[in-house]
Order: C-alpha cells, then sequence, then structure tokens
C-alpha cells in the first residue's frame, strides 16, 4: 500500500525529518515506511504531534515491549513512561553525556520515543551520533584490535550520582550490568556498530586497566567527532524516535532557567551480539 509519509534526511549520515504522519493513529503500511527510516538514519524526527500519552505507550508497543526505567519511577499510573524535565530547580538533566539508553541492561532497548511538549525558547537540543559512522571511521588496524572485545556497561556509577544530585536515597538498591561486545553487529541492518559510550562503560574486560582506559578515552573522544552527528531543534509536540543499536545521543543543558518537558517510552531490545 502506498503511504503518504515524506522522509526528508537531515544530514548524509544521521537522521531525517518525516511528515505527513499523525502518530495519533498509524497504519501498518505507514508503520513499516517508519520503520524502514529509522533503519536507514538511526533516528528519526516529527514534528505537531499533540498525542496522548497512550497514544505513545501504543505507538511504542507496536515496536516491541516496553520497559521501565531502571532508575526512573515513571509517570504515575504508566511506569514505563519516562518522565524527561528540567526546570530552573533542576540539579541535572537526562541524558546530558553521550549514551546508548539503558545500555547497561542484559537486553539493551532497541529504541526510545521521545516527545515534548515545553520546549524553552532557544537551545534544548539534542545531539545524535551515527555509531556506524563511527565504527567505520576507524583505522583497519584498530577495527581488527576491537574484534571480539567485550566492556562491561554499569549502571550504578551514573544512577548513584544522578541520584545524589537530586537527593534521591538508593541505599541498598542494585542497578543493572552487563558485559557487551565493544562492536556489535544490529540484527536488522546486519551493519556492525561500535557499543561503547561514556554513561555507562566502564571497562574493556579482556585489558588491563590502564590499558582499558586508554582506549575507552579514545573511542569516547571519536564518537564526539561531529561528522558523525546531527543535532535536533525541538519545537512544542515535535517527537524523536532513534535506534539505541546504532547511536548515541546527548541531551544539550543551555537552557536553564527556561522549562523542557515531556515523555518518553523506550522499546526492549535483545542481547547484543
Ligand atoms: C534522553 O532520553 O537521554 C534525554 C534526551 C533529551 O532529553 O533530549
Amino acid at each position: 500500500m502506498q503511504t503518504t509519509i515524506t522522509v526528508d534526511p537531515l544530514t548524509p549520515t544521521i537522521g531525517a525529518e518525516i511528515s505527513g504522519v499523525d502518530l495519533e493513529d498509524v497504519d501498518d503500511a505507514t508503520l513499516e515506511d517508519i520503520r524502514r527510516a529509522l533503519t536507514e538514519h538511526g533516528v528519526v524526527f516529527f514534528r505537531d504531534q499533540d498525542i496522548s500519552v497512550e497514544s505513545q505507550k501504543t505507538l511504542g508497543a507496536r515496536f516491541g515491549e516496553l520497559v521501565v526505567h531502571p532508575n526512573d519511577p515513571g509517570l504515575e499510573g504508566h511506569p514505563e513512561v519516562m518522565i524527561i524535565h528540567a526546570d530552573e530547580s533542576s540539579k541535572r538533566v537526562a541524558g546530558e553525556v553521550w549514551h546508548s539508553d539503558v545500555s547497561c541492561s542484559e537486553t539493551p532497548p532497541m529504541g526510545s520515543i521521545l516527545r515534548l511538549y515545553i520546549v524553552p525558547e532557544t537551545g534544548g537540543d539534542t545531539l545524535f551520533a551515527n555509531m556506524y559512522a563511527a565504527y567505520e571511521a576507524l583505522s583497519d588496524r584498530l577495527k581488527g584490535f576491537l574484534d571480539g572485545l567485550t566492556a562491561v556497561h554499569d549502571g550504578a556509577p551514573y544512577y548513584r550520582e544522578v541520584n545524589r544530585l537530586i537527593g534521591r536515597d538508593d541505599e541498598g538498591r542494585a542497578y543493572p550490568s552487563a558485559v557487551h561486545p565493544v562492536i556489535r553487529t544490529h540484527p536488522v541492518s546486519g551493519r556492525r556498530a561500535l557499543f561503547v559510550n561514556e554513561m555507562f562503560t566502564t571497562r574493556i574486560v579482556e585489558l588491563a586497566t590502564t590499558e582499558s582506559d586508554a582506549i575507552l578515552r579514545l573511542l569516547f573522544a571519536h564518537v564526539r567527532r561531529p561528522e558523525f552527528h546531527c543535532r535536533f531543534q525541538w519545537r512544542a509536540n515535535s517527537m524523536a524516535f532513534w535506534d539505541n543499536r546504532c547511536t548515541q545521543h546527548h541531551a544539550v543543558w543551555d537552557y536553564w532557567p527556561a522549562t523542557r518537558s515531556g515523555y518518553r517510552v523506550t522499546i526492549r531490545g535483545d542481547r547484543p551480539h
């Protein structure tokens, strides 16, 4: 079936804006077009989506099971909906470090869908980075070295720091930790992607600590290279749907004391290989 959507790439490397769709009610053919665009561009954006939390959950659930965040209580009555909020009283914002969502899980999320309904007048953009491009830009020697290595992704250091900043007691609370390949193969595209991030990856298992620290530092700096990035400027009721298996993102907090608010749903993924 022919659909009415238009897909406009933001950069040659990552990101596309999709128009001609109402995410409140998506038919199967349009859903497949969105899935294809996500696979091709890593992250897709939508404008003017004044949809309910229930519709956002329904949309997410059509791509897979929704998961509850390991450190966020979620919206009342909707534990699988993460509140993204910052205002003048905030001590931190979600996602202010390059990361792939909850990569500390044994089965990190395949994707996340964020809708913002309050945005600052300027600022509050989100940067996205393409991890296929990051992998492909490495030298063959370094690719060969990284091939077969695994890394620890530990939720505790980051989540405990968040809790300390916002004054949330996490005494006795356990956080997920998992070991994943440094280079993963995307289950849909079959392409290889770099899969370490500054928020959660603490150590490369097969290396000595000093070696691991140096290689991770190098890879984290590599991810920050702007040619792998796109930058999304939100408007009220914009939505972003990103693939956590081949992208990372970074939310820019340059808008204090303004308010920025939205809801995120997160879709279960599989074990990276
Ligand atoms: C996140 O989900 O990491 C936050 C993204 C954002 O607020 O732009």
